[in-house]
């Protein structure tokens, strides 16, 4: 019995789709827990085919693979059908995706909220992916939300609804000065768009609780980063849900006691989407070169990621809230051809040094990075197959960031491929 959760230490984006493919054969289940398609997880078969997928588990690229959005993901009807005959058009097989019935429904109103709040904030803007994920977790929590079951039973999805629509028209009407949409309107088009996922809809829980007890491995695959947590990352500028590997057990009904390992996924250096503190950002060349040769740019907004060098207070963060028991090193091959390689250590903050994430906003805000440097390397690394055939100096740099993040790196990434891993230590 195993259930493996996999998580991203710092901002998101840092290779989860292609850890969560690589695992693909030796699970049975692959589950998302939080989020929804405001995350953007890139997957490139062996064959070198490409896939981004936004709402649907990394795990449907695998054959024989139970996919399921759990009870924690917030799931926009248009966006699912879009995904899944996106995915059927080029010979996916999607039918055994399942959808929690407890996961709520992203509604029209929440993207239409989303998009004037952003804009009334102004330059206090939190950069949000436009897609409505804060509002429909406000309404979660705020037990007015609308949930994938309600679909089943019209007229209490058009209850559900109307009540919605009567604050939420009165906000965009009165403070935004949108106009207001018509509930008729909204319950039609849901309506219709759930005869295409309505057979998905299940009880998931015991489903999940089933496959554990028949020893099946279950991958609870989280989106965003431990730094987007509502509650561990750098609040206000986070996302609505909770990435962290405590997230998990609630945002699938897994009790935490079943989860065997934490695979945490860190970037050899930083990039960080939307607005917020980032206290290695590079701003010179530097910062351009990990852009252009790491191919920062966001799968689900198009944004140039902001790029910066490794980051180990983050990292030994990320371990501790996480309780991460391994690595997976992503994107190393992008730092060839450096002379030295920064790592930022601890921070200065306000003159004084400090080994941890600062207590406070101001704090964080205020922390410039200590830099330690490590001797470079030039050579391509893209297609080294085990450890030993990396240069000296980059696994002097992998060793460096095991012994600063506090766990053990087990896998590394030396390109985009699902064959261009190294595994130092098998995680299942
Ligand atoms: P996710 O949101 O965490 O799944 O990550 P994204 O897909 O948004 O961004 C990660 C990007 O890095 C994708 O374009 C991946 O194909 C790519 N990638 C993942 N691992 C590696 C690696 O080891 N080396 C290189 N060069 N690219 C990688
Ligand atoms: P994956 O899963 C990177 C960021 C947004 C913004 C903040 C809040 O691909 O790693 P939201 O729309 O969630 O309310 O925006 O969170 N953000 C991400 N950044 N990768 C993601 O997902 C992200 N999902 C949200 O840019 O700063
Ligand atoms: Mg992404």
């Amino acid at each position: 019995m195993a259930a493996i959760v996999l998580i991203g230490a710092q901002w998101g984006d840092e290779g989860k789709g292609k850890a969560t493919d690589l695992l693909g054969e030796k699970l049975q289940w692959v589950v998302r827990y939080q989020g929804g398609n405001n995350a953007g997880h890139t997957v490139v078969l062996p064959n070198g085919e490409t896939f981004a997928l936004h709402l649907i588990p990394s795990g449907i690229l695998t054959p024989g693979v139970n996919n399921v959005i759990g009870n924690g993901v917030v799931v926009d009807p248009g966006v699912l059908l879009t995904e899944l005959s996106g995915l059927e058009d080029r010979d996916v097989d999607t039918t055994g995706l399942m959808i929690s019935a407890d996961a709520h429904l992203l509604m029209p109103y929440h993207v239409a909220i989303d998009k004037v709040t952003e804009r009334f904030l102004g330059n206090k803007k939190i950069g949000t992916t436009g897609r409505g994920i804060g509002p429909c977790y406000q309404d979660k929590i705020a037990r007015v939300g609308v949930r994938a079951a309600d679909v089943l039973d019209e007229k209490i999805f058009a209850q559900k609804v109307e009540a919605a629509l009567e604050l939420k028209n009165q906000i965009l009407v009165k403070i935004y000065n949108r106009r207001a949409l018509e509930p008729a309107q909204v319950v039609d088009e849901v309506l219709t768009q759930a005869e295409g996922f309505k057979h998905r809809i299940a009880n998931t829980q015991p489903l999940l609780n089933e496959a554990l007890e028949r020893g099946e491995t279950v991958l609870l695959e989280g989106s965003q980063g431990t730094l987007l947590d509502v509650d561990h990352g750098t609040y206000p500028y986070v996302t609505s849900s909770n990435p962290t590997a405590g997230g998990a057990a609630v945002g699938s009904g897994i009790g935490p006691n079943k989860i065997t390992t934490v695979l945490g996924i860190l970037k050899a250096y930083t990039t960080r989407v939307g607005s917020g503190p980032f206290p290695t950002e590079l701003f010179d060349e530097w910062g351009e070169y990990l852009a252009k040769t790491g191919g920062e740019v966001g799968v689900t907004t198009g944004r140039a990621r902001r790029c910066g060098w490794f980051d180990a207070v983050i990292a030994r963060y990320a371990t501790r809230i996480n309780g991460i028991t391994d690595y997976f090193l992503t994107k190393l091959d992008v730092l060839s051809s450096l002379d030295r390689v920064p790592i930022c250590v601890a921070y200065e903050v306000d003159g004084e040094r400090v080994d941890e994430m600062p207590m406070t906003q101001t704090g964080f805000h205020h922390a410039k990075p200590v830099y330690e440097y490590m001797p470079g390397w030039w050579e391509d690394i893209s297609q080294c197959k085990t450890f030993d055939d990396l240069p000296k100096t980059a696994q002097d740099y992998v060793l460096r960031l095991e012994e600063l993040s506090g766990a053990h790196i087990s896998c590394i990434g030396v390109g985009p491929g699902r064959d261009q891993t190294i595994v130092r230590r098998a995680i299942i």
